[in-house]
């Protein structure tokens, strides 16, 4: 017989950042320095100083390290079979994307079985854990019929709650696109929705192969008559009517951003939305960033994500996206981890992760370094795992 744990304490924090104002001077991150934490049922019991830690049953040491809200990457498209190096190789030497690729992944994805699917997708979200993640969201996209949207939804619901329609990634080909469209609002989504929190459109005019604002709207409009959360993928190839269509819509969360007028900012600034960055995007991509400066100085609520997808970036690096916010975007350090952890729940919904206060759920990150910073700092360096701890 095994002994039940109820209680640990995790002591040996160099660093813990806790995302709770309550701590250390009152910034966001609520920095506190040689820390210890109660885990109680999964969930935080307990945070403060080393010395005042309660006893426990328990007590995982951790030898001086950083301890991190484990990081809430809110968008990926992690339900996929096949390979685009080649197209990743034509890019590098001068093609552009345009979203064409897609449709590659998509007859991939189609003649695979359940279970290769399922093994993939296992692959990767625990490949996303051994770097730190906790919570993913996945989006479906990749199917675009009604029995392949529906498969990728029920096996992306086996491992995230925070699942997402993604039914109008592209017209498929050989589908004419109000017709598809129809199907999309219509029966795709009645078979859709019981597997998904969120819907989301690739609302993009200067992709052939994406959607309108107004195909885009007739989708959000349908998915939230089903139920369903809205997002949005806009901006990112060009100036568009994403960004403002998701916040009218009151969408959670739009992703890109990266081509935004002063209308677009200044609408976001005023809304709940919440503008999620992608920089692997325009790493692997060799695009210009999206300007993180400028939204979080028009008081915009930024995220990061990876985007980790076969076409326009297969890196499902936290890290990643944190390096080169800061290298190339012009956040703080302390910005970009607010950003991947806090701002990654916020653009959920969520209030129970993303941040360690008591009564969140347990999701701890440990950094093999004395402090946060090193993650920016030491780019490339697999630095950063999910705390594994019993149950
Ligand atoms: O977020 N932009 C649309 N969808 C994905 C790319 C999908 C692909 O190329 O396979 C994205 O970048
Ligand atoms: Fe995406």
């Amino acid at each position: 017989m095994c002994a039940v744990v109820t209680a640990t304490v995790v002591t040996g924090i160099s660093e813990l950042v806790t995302n709770d104002r309550a701590h250390g001077d009152g910034s966001p991150l609520g920095v506190l320095a040689d820390a210890a934490l109660v885990v109680d049922g999964g969930r935080v019991a307990w945070v403060g100083s080393a010395g005042q830690a309660p006893p426990a049953d328990a007590r995982v040491d951790l030898g001086g390290r950083a301890v991190v809200p484990g990081f809430v990457d809110g968008h990926s498209h992690l339900v996929f079979a096949g390979d685009r190096a080649a197209e990743f190789a034509a890019r590098m030497a001068g093609e552009r994307y345009d979203g064409g690729g897609i449709g590659t992944t998509v007859a991939a994805t189609r003649a695979a079985r359940d279970d290769d699917l399922r093994a993939l997708l296992a692959r990767r979200v625990a490949e996303m854990r051994a770097q730190g993640t906790t919570t993913v969201e996945i989006k479906s996209g990749y199917g675009l019929t009604v029995a392949d949207e529906e498969r990728a939804l029920r096996l992306a619901a086996e491992v995230t709650p925070e699942t997402t329609f993604l039914g109008a990634h592209v017209v498929p080909s050989g589908a004419e696109r109000d017709e598809y469209v129809r199907l999309v609002c219509g029966e795709m989504l009645t078979a859709c929705a019981p597997h998904a929190r969120w819907v989301d459109v690739f609302c993009e005019p200067a992709s052939p192969h994406a959607f309108d604002g107004d195909e885009a709207r007739a989708v959000l409009e349908a998915g939230r008559a089903a139920g369903l959360g809205l997002r949005v993928h806009g901006n990112q190839l060009a100036a568009g009517p994403g960004v403002r269509l998701a916040v009218e819509l009151g969408a959670a969360s739009v992703d890109h951003c990266t081509h935004l007028s002063d209308a677009d900012v200044e609408a976001l600034a005023g809304s709940d939305t919440v503008a999620t960055l992608l920089p692997g995007v325009e790493f692997c991509t060799r695009s210009p960033y999206p300007d993180a400066r400028r939204l979080l100085d028009a008081g915009v609520t930024v995220a990061l994500a990876t985007d980790c997808n076969p076409g326009t970036c297969y890196s499902s690096s936290v890290p990643l996206a944190v390096a080169l916010a800061v290298r190339e975007m012009g956040m703080t350090p302390a910005e970009a981890l607010w950003a991947v952890t806090a701002g990654g729940a916020r653009s959920l919904r969520r209030d129970d992760v993303g941040v360690l206060a008591a009564g969140a759920r347990a999701d701890l990150t440990v950094l093999d370094a004395p402090t946060y910073l090193h993650l920016a700092y030491r780019p490339g360096v697999p630095i950063a795992r999910a705390l594994e701890l019993a149950p």
